[in-house]
C-alpha cells in the first residue's frame, strides 16, 4: 500500500475516535486553551489546580472529575450551560457564548489533558 494512502486513513481512524454520539468534533489547541482559562479566571471558582474548591463548590474540571465528558460536550457546556446530559447548569456557572468555538474547543483541550486531581466536591448549587 503507497505510504500516502497509509497516513491517509490513519488520521481517519483518529478522527473517528474524537467525535462521539451527535456531538460534533472538537479539537482545540490546550496551549490556547490554558491562556483562556487564565483569562476568564476558570480557577476563581474551580479551584487554583481546577480539581474543585471547598469554598466556591464549584465543581472538579480535571479528567477526574469530568469522567466520559468529551471534548465536544465541554465546549456545549460554556455554550449553553448545560451538563453532559443536557441539563441546565446553575446559573453561578457563566455562560461563555461570547467565545468562538475554537475558544471553547481549545479549552476543552486544556481540561482533557490536565492532570487528574482525585478531589470530590459537593454539588455545587444550593
Ligand atoms: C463564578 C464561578 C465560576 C466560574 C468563573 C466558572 N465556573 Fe464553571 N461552574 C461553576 C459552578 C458553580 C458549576 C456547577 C454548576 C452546576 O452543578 O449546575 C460549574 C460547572 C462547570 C462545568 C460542568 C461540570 C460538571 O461536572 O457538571 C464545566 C465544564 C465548567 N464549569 C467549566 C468552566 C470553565 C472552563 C470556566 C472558565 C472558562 C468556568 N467553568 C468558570 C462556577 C464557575
Amino acid at each position: 500500500m503507497p505510504l500516502v494512502l497509509v497516513l491517509v486513513l490513519t488520521a481517519c481512524a483518529a478522527d473517528a475516535s474524537i467525535s462521539r454520539g451527535d456531538a460534533p468534533a472538537c479539537r482545540g489547541d490546550a496551549a490556547l486553551g490554558a491562556t483562556l482559562v487564565g483569562s476568564n479566571a476558570c480557577a476563581t471558582c474551580h479551584g487554583r489546580d481546577l480539581g474543585g474548591n471547598g469554598a466556591a463548590r464549584a465543581p472538579n474540571l480535571t479528567p477526574a472529575g469530568l469522567v466520559g465528558w468529551s471534548e465536544a460536550d465541554i465546549a456545549r457546556a460554556l455554550s449553553l450551560g448545560v451538563n453532559r446530559e443536557g441539563g441546565a447548569l446553575c446559573a453561578s456557572m457563566p455562560r461563555y457564548a461570547r467565545l468562538s468555538e475554537r475558544e471553547r474547543c481549545d479549552i476543552a483541550a486544556y481540561l482533557r489533558a490536565l492532570a487528574p486531581v482525585a478531589r470530590q466536591v459537593a454539588d455545587s448549587c444550593d
